[in-house]
């Protein structure tokens, strides 16, 4: 399958992944809503967007935004702040894409310390975030509401990798 660059992302003849647009924020608004019990706000993405790490997964045959990824970069540590897959797309390896994406846009910054908190019952996510060989190095106490839970502080130093 051919793989260009596109947009600072990449696209292949099935998925794009580019930067995250202001005028992605509504369809994304409304995979926070079904995906989350705590869906993050306009404002949070529109902060996102400023940083300049945050990414969209695209449909090429008809442009439907199915997944984003984003996060800050705060000196040599990438915090993983947000991704999510629409769950009819999920379980088809399309996280592990916008995960890989990222993490390799950040590596060509020579950045290779990756950081995130996630839900403590989030075993989808928590499984993904293994596959990559992040850790987990700590726990903050009821870190999210709706429902109370604590999070999970998860680390990646690929320089450590084997
Ligand atoms: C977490 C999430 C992004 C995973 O996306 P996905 O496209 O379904 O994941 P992938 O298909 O790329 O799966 C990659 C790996 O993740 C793990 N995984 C994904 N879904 C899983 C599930 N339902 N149960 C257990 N492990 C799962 C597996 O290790 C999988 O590797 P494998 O296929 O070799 O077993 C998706 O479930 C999602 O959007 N969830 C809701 C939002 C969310 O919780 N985001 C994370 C916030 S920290």
């Amino acid at each position: 399958m051919e793989t260009t660059i596109k947009n600072n992302g990449i696209s292949n003849n099935l998925m794009t992944i580019r930067e995250m647009l202001v005028s992605d924020i509504p369809h994304i608004m409304n995979m926070e809503k079904e995906l989350f019990t705590l869906p993050w706000t306009k404002d949070m993405f529109l902060q996102e967007i400023h940083t300049q790490h945050a990414y969209v997964l695209l449909k090429e045959d008809d442009n439907l935004l199915i997944g984003y990824v984003c996060g800050w970069l705060m000196l040599d540590e990438f915090n993983i702040t947000n991704l999510a897959v629409r769950a009819e797309f999920q379980k088809m390896g399309l996280g592990e894409m916008l995960v890989k994406f990222i993490i390799g846009k950040l590596l060509l910054q020579k950045c290779f310390q990756f950081l995130l908190e996630v839900r403590e019952s989030n075993m989808p996510a928590i499984k993904l975030y293994a596959k990559f060989g992040f850790e987990i190095i700590g726990k903050r106490k009821k870190y999210y509401n709706h429902p109370l839970e604590d999070a999970l502080v998860m680390q990646l130093d690929m320089r450590k990798l084997p």
